[in-house]
């Protein structure tokens, strides 16, 4: 297994090019189930959670053709409608693949995908939605089997709480089932924005994607079309944390006006971290103006609020600086696993439950430590840029699930780190 190996102290000065989002691309890989014609997808990131989903829908009889960063997908009739637990295991996204398959064949069976590191990850939401619109399910040694042989029918369906996977299966399935269905309490993240704009362009009719409440009415077929991926507004978060935990300026490209005028407002608490929006808003430029003493109180909510997925990387960010501050986790049950490997560097945290209390500290030290998931590990990557001498991170492949080339980007803009090959 790879390793990365920082030597902390130095400022980030450069430009850094962000990917195409992870979690716009993996949905949007999963619609092209929905349809017999051919898909061509661009900007797709090279990360290991897109290799998981090119391998699962192969397994399904898509073809997948990848050039570079756009993939083509076509997808014919599969011999079996079952996803494996072997491949679903690894990702839990894979799960989005339930509602095509049961729009386009009627039938499918995939494994239920477990928990991973941050909590039990339940899938219920989805399932729940899913009978609403006329499927049955059987649930058996660790697969849920779904059947609606007479087609999907559109209904009302009320989410019990916000889930950007449960308003993403329903969405897609929604576009093939008979009708009208609308989806109350839907969650507003831009992905969802992102693969609702890739149905209509292969000839869905949506409505309302992006706020709490989606209208969908249903299609016979839906067709094939060119999209380009939305960028990743977590990269683009976790770059401006590196540069709030170790000064420096940093050009941020490729990123779009709606994810610059978002972090802007996540980040405005945090006073001396300067964002302009450049060029129309497809760059932003991040710089610490200067050391600050920092006392804030976060708490991670559905966005528009501040992303669970960058909790972790503000926690680290801030390990440096004067003050008292208090992040609460509100949307996993154990996204703090990060926290006792930043202990063992010498933070000074204290975690209360869902909150954790971040205090100066004035001798940050590299140490060895291990990746647990995968914004854990690039909260370990910041704490490991801003503290005094080396740090080793293992079990590298959480990162490499979301993160493209990471450590080259931060290299270029003067990082000292480098991956150590196993
Ligand atoms: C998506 O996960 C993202 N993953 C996650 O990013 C992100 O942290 C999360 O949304 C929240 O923003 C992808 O888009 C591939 P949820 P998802 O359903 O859809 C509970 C990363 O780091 N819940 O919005 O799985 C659930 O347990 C990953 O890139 C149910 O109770 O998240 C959680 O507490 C990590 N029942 C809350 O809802 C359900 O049926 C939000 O989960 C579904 C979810």
């Amino acid at each position: 297994m790879d390793k990365i190996q920082i030597f902390g102290g130095n400022p980030l000065i450069g430009e850094i090019k962000i990917s195409g989002s992870k979690n716009s691309a993996l949905p949007i890989m999963a619609a092209s189930l929905l349809t017999d014609e051919k898909l061509s997808i661009s900007n797709v990131p090279k990360l290991s959670d897109i290799d998981s989903m090119i391998k699962l829908l192969e397994s399904l009889n898509v073809k997948v053709n990848k050039k570079n960063t756009t993939i083509d997908f076509q997808s014919f009739v599969p011999e079996s409608l079952s996803a494996s637990y072997e491949l679903v295991r690894k990702m839990r996204a894979s799960f989005l693949i339930l509602g095509p398959l049961l729009a386009r064949y009627g039938n499918a069976s995939v494994s239920l995908p477990g928990g991973c590191a941050i909590g039990t990850r339940p899938v219920n939401l989805h399932l729940d939605g899913l009978e609403r619109m006329g499927v049955k399910f059987k649930i058996n040694s660790g697969y849920v089997t779904g059947n609606c042989e007479k087609g999907m029918k559109g209904s009302t369906i009320n989410l019990k709480k916000i889930s950007v996977g449960a308003t993403e299966n329903l969405m897609m399935a929604a576009t093939l089932a008979e009708g009208e269905t609308i989806l109350k309490n839907a969650a507003r993240e831009p992905e969802i924005i992102d693969l609702a704009k890739l149905l209509i362009k292969m000839g869905a009719n949506i409505h309302g994607h992006g706020s709490k409440t989606i209208k969908i009415i249903g299609k016979k077929k839906l067709k094939g079309c060119e999209y380009k991926i939305m960028p990743d507004r977590i990269e683009a978060g976790t770059f401006a944390l590196c540069v709030f935990g170790c000064s420096g300026k940093i050009k941020l490209l490729n990123v779009n006006k709606s994810i610059s005028e978002h972090l802007q407002k996540i980040f405005k608490p945090l006073k001396s971290l300067n964002m302009i929006i450049l060029d129309n808003g497809k760059s932003l430029l991040v710089k610490k103006i200067k050391e600050t003493q920092v006392t804030i109180k976060i708490k991670t909510k559905e966005y528009p609020g501040f992303p669970t997925d960058l909790q972790a990387q503000l926690t680290s960010s801030l390990l440096k600086t004067k003050g008292k501050s208090e992040i609460v986790e509100n949307i996993f049950e154990n996204r703090f696993m990060h926290i006792s490997e930043l202990i063992r560097m010498g933070a000074n945290l204290k975690q209360k439950g869902s909150k954790v209390i971040v205090s100066e500290t004035k001798n940050l030290k590299g140490a060895e430590v291990m990746a647990t998931d995968l914004r854990a590990s690039s909260s370990l990557i910041i704490a490991g840029l801003i503290a005094n001498g080396k740090t080793i991170i293992n079990r590298v492949y959480h990162l490499d699930r979301g993160y493209e080339e990471i450590e080259k980007k931060l290299k270029k803009c003067g990082a000292n780190i480098e991956r150590i090959k196993k």
